[in-house]
């Protein structure tokens, strides 16, 4: 990342984005819900591009929520074969670009063909500098439980104590861990929740809501929500 590229962030170093609003743009134009998803994934493709080119160092997109099973089983798996579609038309993009992909969520319960894709790619990305980490199967609170879980196996075998249990312990654990602190959440669509995406990382993110839907996404509109941040006077608590 060059000093010339980071200035377009504003500081922000990781953004987060709940792609949201495949559904009713379908709707509006009495299309099918699966073209609204497959425009979907060329706005992920535009936003993943602009996030390198605005200087991001990460950039974290809900793509698949560990809730998202509820829906119809076409609709699943047509996510899912979109899913199969991006990773291997992209791949090659991706190490062109230097971005490394990563996914968060419990992305080992997904189809194996997907788990053994998802791997190949994060193995030939692992050099790259600019992290895309894609969250499937994804839900904050089942991060959380799986994090807990572990700690408690940790205290029973002795390896750690309850004293030892801090902010710091739990953060690295995480499946962010390796990542900077989350800057920036965007939602789209004119949905103003969090839909169980990243609770814990959000504790003094920025908040920015468009009514734009996914499909109609695009650098314009991240670099708008990176001018607002720099906006924002962020205090953290303190004075
Ligand atoms: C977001 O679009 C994509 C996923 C959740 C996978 P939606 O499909 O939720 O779109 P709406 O909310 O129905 O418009
Ligand atoms: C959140 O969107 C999940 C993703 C964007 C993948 P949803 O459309 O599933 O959220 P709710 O159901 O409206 O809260
Ligand atoms: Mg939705």
């Amino acid at each position: 990342m060059s000093e010339a590229n980071h200035k377009h962030t504003h500081g922000a170093r990781h953004v987060a984005i709940i792609m949201d609003g495949n559904g009713r743009w379908a709707k509006k134009r009495f299309l099918p819900h699966a073209i609204g998803h497959k425009n979907g994934v060329e706005a992920v493709r535009r936003t993943v591009r602009a996030a390198g080119e605005l200087g991001l160092e990460a950039l974290t997109i809900y793509a698949f929520s560990s809730e998202n099973w509820k829906r119809p089983e076409s609709e699943v798996n047509d996510l899912m074969m979109l899913l199969r579609n991006y990773i291997q038309s992209d791949l090659d993009e991706f190490i062109a670009n230097d971005v490394r992909l990563k996914v968060i969520g419990n992305y080992r319960d997904l189809a194996p063909d997907i788990v053994d894709l998802i791997d190949d790619a994060i193995a030939k990305t692992a050099h790259g500098k600019i992290v895309l980490a894609v969250a499937l199967n994804y839900g904050s609170q089942d991060e959380l439980v799986r994090v807990t879980r572990k700690i408690a196996d940790m205290a029973s075998s002795g390896e750690i104590k309850s004293d030892e249990i801090n902010e710091a312990l739990i953060s690295n654990m995480l499946d962010t861990a390796d990542m900077p602190p989350l800057d920036l959440l965007i939602r789209t669509s004119g949905e103003h929740r969090l839909s169980n995406f990243m609770l814990w990382q959000c504790a003094y993110t920025e908040m920015w809501f468009t009514d734009i839907l996914w499909p109609d996404f695009g650098q314009e509109h991240l670099a708008q929500a990176l001018q607002d941040f720099a906006n924002r006077e962020r205090r953290f608590g303190g004075r």
